[in-house]
C-alpha cells in the first residue's frame, strides 16, 4: 500500500509512555487502587474521564510517567482526539484491547495525522507516535488509512490541478501499482464509442472529457463494478451556479475518488472478484458549445434525455456508465456520486443517502455500515415520483421542476439505465467535512467506502485479508 499512510504508527520500542484508556465508569474504581499522590493529581487536574479528555501523570523527575485517556467505547474516533492532544513523543496503549478496538485506535490515530500538504508545509511536523496496538489488523488498517487519505487528497486538490486528465493519471498510477488494465476513451472518441452523454456534459471544457475504465482480477470471478462521478469542476454549465454554491465544486469528483480508493483496497487485499471501475471524468463548463437547457441528448442506452437544467450533469455521465456496466451483468454494481444538494438537505453533510431496489443488498449494506461505524441512510426509489421526470419531447427529463424530493428523482433517473435484475446501489454523498471533527479535518472526506468494502468482502470471499477486525 502507499507508504506513509500510517507513519505515526511504529514498531514496539522501549521507553514509550503508557496510555491507559479509561471509560468514565471505570475511573473511580481505578483511582481507588492508586497511591494518594496519583489520586490527588488526577483530582487537582479535574480529570473525569470525559470522552476524549486527557490527563498527564508526572514521574518523580518531572517527566511524563503515563497518560490517562477518557475512552468512549461508542465512539471509535475518540482515539483521534487523544492523538491531537498529545505532545511529540512515543506512546503505547497500556491495555488489552479487543481486535476491533485495537484496529480502530490505530486507524483513528493514523487519520488524525492527515494534512493536505500539496501546497503548504504542515504547521506541526512533530506528531506523536503510537506503537501499533496489540491485536490491530495492521494490513487492514494500512490499506484503509491509505484509501481514506487518497480520497481526501484527490478531493482537496483544486480543479486547476485535478482536471479530467489528472483524474485519469491518478487511475493510471493505481492500475500500474496493481497490474490492472486501464482504458481511457477521451474527447471525440467518446462519440465514436457511443458515450454521448459523457461527451455532451464535458465538451464545453478546454480539458477534454473522458471515460476511465479499469479492470482487474480473474475474469471468472464474480463481477463487481464501481462507478464514480468524476466532475472535476461543476460550474453548473449555462445554468450557472451562484458563487456560494459553486465555491466547493472542486469536490464534485468525490464519487470518482471513492470508487478509485475502494478499488485500491479491494486490489490490495486481493479479494476474489473481477473488479471494474468506470469513472466519467469531465468538467461542467460554460462555452459556446455547451449543452443548453431543453437540448435533447442521446445516451448510450438509447434513451433520449431532455436537459431540464444543465446543472443536473452528474446523472447524465453516470447514465452512460451504468448502461455500460449493466450490459455485462455484474454481480454487484455500486455508484458513488456527489449528485444532489437535496440529499444534503435531507440527511445533512455526514450521512450518505443509499438508494437500492434490492432489499437484500440494502440490509447487507446497512449492517456493514453499522459494523464499520461508516454510516449511511436509505432513501426510497419511490416509483410515483418518476412522473416528475416526464418530458413532452424526450423519453425522460434530466431534472424535475418540482422543488421536492430532488435526491429521489435523481436516483430514479439513474435507475432507468440499470436492468431490474441487477444488484445495484447508488450512494449520494457529500465527500466533504463541512466542519472538523476528531480525525476528520475540514475538507475532502471518504464516506461509505469502509462499509462497501466490508460488504464485498463478506459476499465474495476474503482474499488475503481477515474479516471483522475493524
Ligand atoms: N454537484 C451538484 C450537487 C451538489 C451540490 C452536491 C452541492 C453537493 C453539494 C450537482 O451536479 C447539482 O448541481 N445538482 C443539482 C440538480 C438540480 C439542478 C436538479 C442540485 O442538487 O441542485
Ligand atoms: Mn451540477
Ligand atoms: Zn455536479
Amino acid at each position: 500500500m502507499r507508504a506513509g499512510a500510517t507513519a505515526t504508527l511504529i514498531e514496539a520500542t522501549p521507553g514509550a509512555v503508557p496510555v491507559l484508556p479509561l471509560a468514565r465508569a471505570r475511573l473511580r474504581p481505578w483511582l481507588a487502587r492508586q497511591p494518594q499522590a496519583v489520586r490527588g493529581w488526577v483530582e487537582a487536574s479535574g480529570f473525569a474521564a470525559e470522552p476524549g479528555s486527557v490527563c498527564l501523570l508526572p514521574d518523580e523527575k518531572g517527566g511524563l510517567a503515563r497518560v490517562l485517556f477518557g475512552f468512549d467505547a461508542d465512539d471509535p474516533w475518540c482515539w483521534a482526539q487523544l492523538a491531537a492532544k498529545l505532545a511529540k513523543g512515543t506512546y503505547r496503549v497500556d491495555a488489552a484491547l479487543p481486535a476491533r478496538r485495537a484496529s480502530w485506535a490505530a486507524l483513528a490515530w493514523a487519520l488524525a495525522a492527515y494534512r493536505f500538504e500539496r501546497y503548504k508545509r504542515p504547521e506541526r511536523a512533530d506528531l506523536p507516535r503510537l506503537i501499533w496496538p496489540k491485536g490491530a489488523d495492521r494490513a487492514r488498517v494500512e490499506r484503509t488509512a491509505a484509501a481514506i487519505r487518497w480520497v481526501r487528497d484527490l478531493v482537496n486538490t483544486p480543479a486547476s490541478d485535478m482536471g479530467p486528465e489528472d483524474l485519469a493519471a491518478a487511475a493510471a498510477a493505481l492500475a500500474r501499482r496493481h497490474k490492472a488494465k486501464l482504458r481511457v476513451v477521451a474527447g471525440d472518441a467518446l462519440l465514436a464509442e457511443n458515450f454521448p452523454a459523457i461527451h455532451a456534459v464535458g465538451r464545453a471544457s478546454s480539458r477534454a472529457p473522458r471515460l476511465i475504465d479499469l479492470a482487474w482480477g480473474n475474469a471468472r470471478a464474480p463481477k463487481v463494478t464501481l462507478i464514480g462521478k468524476g466532475v472535476c469542476f461543476d460550474s453548473g454549465g449555462l445554468d450557472l451556479k451562484p458563487a456560494s454554491a459553486m465555491k466547493l465544486m472542486k469536490k464534485d469528483m468525490g464519487g470518482a475518488a471513492h470508487a478509485l480508493a475502494l478499488a485500491a483496497m479491494i486490489m490490495d487485499a486481493g479479494l476474489k472478484v473481477r473488479l471494474r471501475v468506470l469513472v466519467p471524468a469531465v468538467e461542467n463548463a460554460v462555452s459556446g458549445n455547451a449543452m443548453r437547457p431543453l437540448d435533447v441528448i442521446a445516451t448510450r442506452k438509447g434513451i433520449s434525455v431532455e436537459i431540464g437544467n444543465t446543472d443536473a450533469e452528474g446523472r447524465l455521465i453516470l447514465a452512460d456508465c451504468l448502461a455500460e456496466a449493466d450490459a455485462e451483468k455484474p454481480a454487484l454494481l455500486i455508484d458513488f456520486a456527489t449528485l444532489t444538494g437535496a440529499a444534503r438537505t435531507a440527511l445533512g453533510p455526514e450521512l450518505p443517502a443509499l438508494f437500492t431496489p434490492d432489499e437484500r443488498l440494502a440490509r447487507a449494506l446497512l449492517s456493514a455500515a453499522a459494523a464499520e461505524s461508516d454510516p449511511m441512510w436509505r432513501l426510497p426509489l419511490w416509483p410515483p415520483y418518476r412522473r416528475m421526470l416526464d418530458s413532452n419531447v424526450a423519453e425522460i427529463n434530466s431534472a424535475s421542476d418540482s422543488p421536492f424530493a430532488g435526491s429521489i428523482t435523481a436516483a430514479l433517473f439513474l435507475r432507468e439505465f440499470v436492468s431490474p435484475g441487477t444488484s445495484w446501489a447508488h450512494l449520494d454523498l457529500f465527500a466533504w467535512n463541512a466542519t472538523a471533527r476528531p480525525g476528520r479535518p475540514e475538507g475532502g472526506e471518504a464516506m461509505g467506502i469502509r462499509a462497501v468494502y466490508r460488504l464485498i468482502e463478506e459476499r465474495y470471499g476474503q482474499g488475503r485479508s481477515s474479516l471483522s477486525a475493524l
